[in-house]
């Protein structure tokens, strides 16, 4: 039932809030991750963890990337993501205490079963953790490890909720993990589980800018092209962001890291290439700067969504919408990819496309 909303993408998008505090529930207390989030046993598979190899499709795929900036970053944990078509047919090389961890919300995605199978063929002690979104799935039952996401049904082909609960999800994951092998000091524990409950509210206050989207989203439908840049975790973000708008809009979209705009995609700059990016305030914000100015002296119309404190503001062909501020590592990518889902989702149906159902698309990819 879509109830008030136009469509099942839109009430999903709208549903975040609290399916995150849903994915959070029971998993998180008193500063700090509860030893029985992952259940019996996880705590003496964590304890030794060397790296973490992710395997995932699409969204899933995205959600993972965000993750390896994390557990790198955080950690100091080796952490590889790739999607499962390319993984399971290339022969991968897994060390030993590797935490395999297969992200996929429905749990039946072929690539991502046959990935897992191949390991478990390879080595059955070797630990498999699920992340996922069905608790009946062939991926949960397959699993040694498992956390449900909690995100409810998706019945948007283009994922959203399934998308910021598995954020959450891993960020609950970079706890589990940096407690049991001694890799995270209490006290920032304790800020990313502070962090991570102002998640809802702060999701909340940015579906709120839903109206100045829309608007955004006007001055988009009639371009063919879109580029979208991010540095850091905000390039998984500008990648799931492309990811939607081609989905649903049928709008070219490519991503990029703003850092390899010179390498190549600057000759694509002109008047008719709008270009859509993300300025967290980190220590990466004047490099970002830099490259949007690039992109302005060619012409490029450009969208930034932008910490109230990014010191950034509109002007002709510069359109900036402060979504949110203050918001430290592992809230920023949760939160900035929000208004990218309304963004693709307003073009779509200003467009006229089958938002929930997009051509071509299924929601669960059982095939390969
Ligand atoms: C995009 C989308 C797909 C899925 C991908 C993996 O909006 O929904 O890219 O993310 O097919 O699906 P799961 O997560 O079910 O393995």
């Amino acid at each position: 039932d879509r109830g008030r909303f136009r469509h099942f993408m839109l009430k999903e998008i709208h549903e975040q809030p609290q399916a995150i505090a849903d994915t959070l529930e029971g998993r998180i207390a008193h500063g700090h991750i509860l030893p029985a989030a992952f259940g019996v046993g996880a705590d003496a598979i964590f304890a030794s963890v060397e790296r973490v190899q992710i395997i995932a499709c699409g969204t899933s795929y995205h959600a993972g990337m965000v993750a390896r900036y994390w557990f790198e970053d955080i950690l100091r944990v080796p952490c590889a993501v790739e999607v499962a078509s390319e993984f399971h047919y290339r022969n991968p090389v897994i060390s030993p205490n590797t935490l395999v961890v297969a992200l996929s919300q429905s749990g039946e995605t072929a690539d991502t079963l046959a990935a897992i199978r191949m390991l478990k063929r390879e080595d059955p002690e070797r630990p498999v953790l699920a992340i996922c979104n069905a608790p009946e799935s062939s991926l949960v039952r397959e699993s040694d490890l498992v956390l449900m996401t909690r995100a409810g049904p998706e019945i948007s082909v283009a994922s959203t909720k399934a998308f910021s609960t598995q954020l959450v999800s891993l960020a609950l994951l970079l706890l589990a993990v940096g407690r049991a092998s001694g890799r995270m000091e209490e006290a920032e524990e304790e800020r990313i589980v502070a962090g991570l409950e102002k998640v809802p509210g702060r999701i909340q206050d940015a579906l709120d800018h839903g109206d100045r989207v829309r608007e955004l989203a006007e001055l988009l439908v009639e371009k063919e092209h879109a580029l979208f840049l991010g540095r850091g975790p905000m390039y998984p973000i500008a990648m799931e962001g492309a990811l939607k708008l081609k989905e649903i809009s049928y709008i070219h979209a490519e991503a990029y890291p703003a850092g390899e705009l010179k390498h190549g995609p600057l000759a694509l700059i002109d008047e008719t290439m709008p270009v859509i990016t993300i300025a967290p305030q980190n220590e990466l914000l004047d490099k970002l700067k830099s490259n949007i100015a690039e992109v302005t002296a060619r012409g490029a119309e450009l969208f930034v969504f932008a910490d109230e404190r990014a010191g950034l503001h509109s002007a002709d062909f510069t359109h900036v919408l402060p979504v949110t501020s203050n918001v430290g590592r592992i809230s920023a990518p949760i939160i900035f990819n929000i208004p990218l889902q309304l963004l693709a989702y307003h073009v779509a149906v200003l467009k006229g496309t089958d938002v929930d159902q997009p051509r071509n698309l299924a929601k669960s990819v059982t095939v390969e």
